[in-house]
């Protein structure tokens, strides 16, 4: 079969052909339909000090994926052979005290898919049952190629009620433009999304933001006043990463303001910690997506209505992966679909 991997360490991918996984009794074999090009395969392609230190190769890279079922396991129930899946790309241990409780999303022994164990930029995936999610067929398959950013915006978005308030969202990314999609179609009054991205403001634009800004030039204290906004932002959702959006963050929060926490901040970044204090600022952090509330509610909203089509700006054939990859860090992309039917 045809895959996409980190051959040897150092920057770069190579398509090479490789064996088609074998499922255990327990597993599922998925046809790869359609994959699509997360921040992390990035990282994995420009060998950053993250990859250097998580990466073994060789490996598959990528854990964005639609696909069909083609083969089961003797102990796989529920699903069927030909139906069209995603699935949760962290598997976890299914015994440690999170994961009994049913926050599996937190569990301390997780392997990443494309990271940890072989992964999904490849003809065939082998997966865990338990991590396969069944597609319904009204969505579309490059929508459903992105099924885990979206989780992750949805479950960043949902974390706090937004109904009726005033959400600032830094970081107009992938995940941060999805984010305002949903923030909007649960009933925020504003939305405001910051970047430093033209392409990136525009595109939080199309997905629906009541202000997209530029703040390398524009201020966010004039747009809280333009939006007759009294005393600063209700709901923060942080999907930059980068410290001085936080910073920003923080500084035109409410009192009393509620901060979901996507972005991987750097462990040495410097907050205002006396504001947090002196606002009474909620602060929680996220990560990835809950299993499997979060696929149940993004199917569910996206069935009910919520639009991110959108956020998928290219499609290319697997083949052109390089071309795609090379779009995707010049920042001036949503979503890359890659084809593999
Ligand atoms: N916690 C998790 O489980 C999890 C999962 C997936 C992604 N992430 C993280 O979430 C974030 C969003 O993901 P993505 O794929 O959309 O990332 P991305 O890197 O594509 O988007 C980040 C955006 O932030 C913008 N930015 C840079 N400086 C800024 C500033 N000062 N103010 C406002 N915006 C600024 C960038 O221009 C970019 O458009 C990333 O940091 C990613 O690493 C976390
Ligand atoms: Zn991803
Ligand atoms: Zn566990």
């Amino acid at each position: 079969m045809r895959a996409i991997l980190k051959e040897s360490t150092g920057p770069g991918l190579v398509m090479k052909d490789m064996p088609v996984p074998e499922p255990g009794a327990d597993d599922v074999l998925i046809r790869v339909l359609k994959t699509s090009i997360c921040g992390t395969d990035v990282h994995i392609d420009t060998w950053d000090a993250w990859a250097a230190s998580t990466i073994k190769p060789p490996m598959i890279i990528g854990h964005e994926f639609v696909g069909e079922i083609v083969e089961m396991g003797s102990h796989v129930e529920g699903l069927k052979v030909g139906e069209i899946v995603s699935g949760e790309g962290h598997l976890v241990c299914g015994k440690c005290r999170n994961c009994l409780s049913g926050r599996m999303h937190l569990c301390p022994h997780t392997f990443g898919v494309g990271v940890n164990r072989q992964g999904a930029f490849a003809d065939f995936l082998c997966l865990p049952k338990t991590n396969v999610w069944p597609v319904n067929p009204a969505i579309s398959q490059d929508i459903a190629s992105c099924f885990d950013p979206l989780g992750n915006a949805v479950h960043t978005a949902t974390y706090f009620d937004v109904l009726g308030e005033d959400v600032l969202i830094t970081g107009a990314g992938p995940i941060g433009c999805m984010a305002a999609a949903i923030c909007r179609h649960a009933g925020a009054r504003s939305v405001v999304v910051t970047d430093v991205n033209p392409y990136r403001l525009e595109l939080a634009r199309k997905m629906g933001a009541t202000v997209a800004l530029d703040v390398s030039k524009d201020s966010l204290l004039e747009t809280e006043k333009l939006l007759d906004m009294k005393e600063g932002f209700d709901v923060g959702l942080e999907m930059s990463g980068n410290p001085a959006a936080l910073r920003q963050m923080i500084d035109v929060m409410f009192s009393g303001g509620r901060i979901a926490l996507l972005g991987i901040i750097p462990a040495e970044a410097q907050v205002d910690w006396t504001s947090i204090i002196f606002k009474g600022l909620t602060l929680k952090g996220i990560y990835g997506r809950k299993m499997y509330e979060t696929w149940y509610k993004m199917s569910v909203l996206l069935q009910g209505g919520l639009n991110i089509e959108p956020i998928i700006t290219h499609r290319f054939p697997a083949e052109s992966y390089r071309e795609a990859f090379d779009l995707m860090e010049s920042g001036k992309s949503g979503k890359i679909v890659l084809e593999w039917d």
